[in-house]
């Protein structure tokens, strides 16, 4: 073990960086911030950094308030000055996992943070890679580039792969009591590593090696993803049988044992769900082996959206009306409720769908003020106070956020699509 480096985490006295300051990384900082330690906020993004530095944040779990004390303690540096990575300890690095357009892992961003340790630090340092990837990746990207340039394991570099389980909006869950694996690479990076996690989170998990860590992360969203499917298929077969998939739901549920509900919807969206899966399948294929349970469930997930809108067509046409100049609202734009992330949310994918179809489409979410279609247009929402359901032929309801009382839905929406069982007063688990 590096003394130096523990005896700092210990006297929290340790440099932290923390490389990304998104949803996963701007928690985590303010964590180690709160903690007394000095803590390093690197991210490419100018915009971000001026955000941050002016105690602002559209990061839902981290209040204005919390940010703005840590800032005028000096215990948070917001920056992007990579210079600044020469004085640090620790570095944590919380950089986006997207997919290329051929649907592959996009390292790239995790390539460049490497890099960018590579040209700055110059003394002993402790890496933990947080960002959602493929078993092996911390190897592959993190270790060998570093130990390639001649420096050394166990003596100038400790490294671990630590997934971050971030629930964003989640009141009962945050950084601090979820609980955190960490595989390191050697025993003195798993000490290191679990003594600098134990600093700001209650409970930490040691398992024997990175992989087994990448790959948990893995497994518990593909586990969320094929479960999401699974209800999905089955509420099309409900739809089809002429039973009510969330009645059936709410009975199976009274059972105390080996059920656990998992609820239909228009899809799936976010940064994870639909696409940590395919981090999975990309990397299972490498070795000849196809997992026949994540194809199908994106398969299910992601035909949704189209599902939703035939749905709204049947509807409408039962009306004796057609889609094609109907005058349709959504309701709730973000992936899921009381959140105001819309990436991969399947609300933008019923819209443009509806949109295609020449329907007329308006929009109310309470946490996406505005956003832009496919084609660049900018559209905002309507006001949920003031809006009047009346005013279309059909309401979809897509977010079950907490704004969107079932009262006035039931009371003023003449026909209406339930996504979520928000209209009903018995409200879904998940
Ligand atoms: N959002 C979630 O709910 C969630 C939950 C668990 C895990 N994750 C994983 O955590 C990782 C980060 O996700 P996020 O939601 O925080 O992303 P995000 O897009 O909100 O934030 C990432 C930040 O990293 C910055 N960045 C990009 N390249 C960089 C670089 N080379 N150096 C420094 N900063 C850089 C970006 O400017 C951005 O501000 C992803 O791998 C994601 O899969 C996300």
């Amino acid at each position: 073990m590096n003394h130096t480096i523990s005896n700092k985490i210990e006297n929290r006295d340790a440099i932290v960086a923390v490389m990304g300051l998104g949803y996963v990384g701007l928690p985590l900082a303010l964590a180690f911030a709160e903690r007394g330690f000095k803590t390093i906020g690197f991210d490419i993004s100018e915009m971000t950094v001026e955000q941050v530095k002016n105690g602002e944040t559209s990061v839902l779990d981290v209040s204005n308030h919390r940010l703005q004390t840590a800032l005028f303690e000096g215990k948070l540096v917001p920056t992007s000055d990579p210079g600044l990575l020469s004085q640090v300890d620790a570095v944590i690095i919380c950089v986006p996992t997207p997919l290329t357009s051929s649907h592959e892992p996009d390292v790239s961003a995790i390539e460049s943070a490497v890099s960018l340790i590579k040209a700055h630090i110059i003394k002993p340092v402790f890496i933990s890679l947080e960002s959602t990837t493929y078993p092996g990746c911390t190897r592959e990207v993190i270790v060998k580039p570093l130990v390639e340039t001649g420096k050394h394991l166990d003596e100038d570099l400790f490294i671990c792969f630590s997934p971050e389980r971030v629930d964003p909006g989640n009141a009962l869950y945050h950084t601090e009591n979820t609980p955190k694996v960490v595989g390191g690479i050697s025993e003195a990076s798993i000490q290191i590593g679990e003594m600098l996690y134990k600093q700001v989170i209650d409970q930490v998990v040691v398992v024997s090696s990175p992989e087994v860590a990448e790959m948990s992360k893995l497994l518990e969203n593909t586990f969320r993803c094929v479960n999401i499917a699974f209800m999905n298929e089955m509420s099309l077969m409900c739809d089809r049988l002429g039973i009510d998939i969330w009645e059936t739901l709410d009975a199976a549920e009274t059972k105390p044992f080996g059920f656990m509900r998992f609820n239909p919807g228009p899809g799936v969206g976010g940064h994870c769900i639909p696409l940590d899966p395919m981090y999975l399948s990309w990397k299972a294929k490498q070795t000849n082996f196809f997992s026949r349970f994540i194809e199908t469930a994106q398969d299910i997930n992601s035909n949704m959206p189209k599902k939703v809108v035939e749905k709204a067509t049947n509807l409408l046409n039962e009306q004796g009306a057609a889609i094609s100049k109907s005058k349709i609202l959504l309701l709730g734009m973000s992936y899921k409720k009381n959140i105001n992330d819309l990436r991969e949310s399947p609300s933008l994918e019923v819209y443009e769908e509806l949109l295609s179809k020449n329907a007329i489409v308006e929009y109310c979410d309470p946490y996406v003020p505005f956003f832009k279609t496919k084609s660049g247009v900018l559209q905002n929402s309507l006001d949920w106070e003031t809006l009047h359901l009346k005013d279309f032929d059909l309401v979809i309801l897509l977010t079950n956020h907490t704004d969107f009382d079932r009262e006035k839905i039931n009371r003023e929406a003449s026909l209406l699509l339930d996504t979520r069982h928000r209209s009903s007063h018995k409200m879904p688990v998940h």
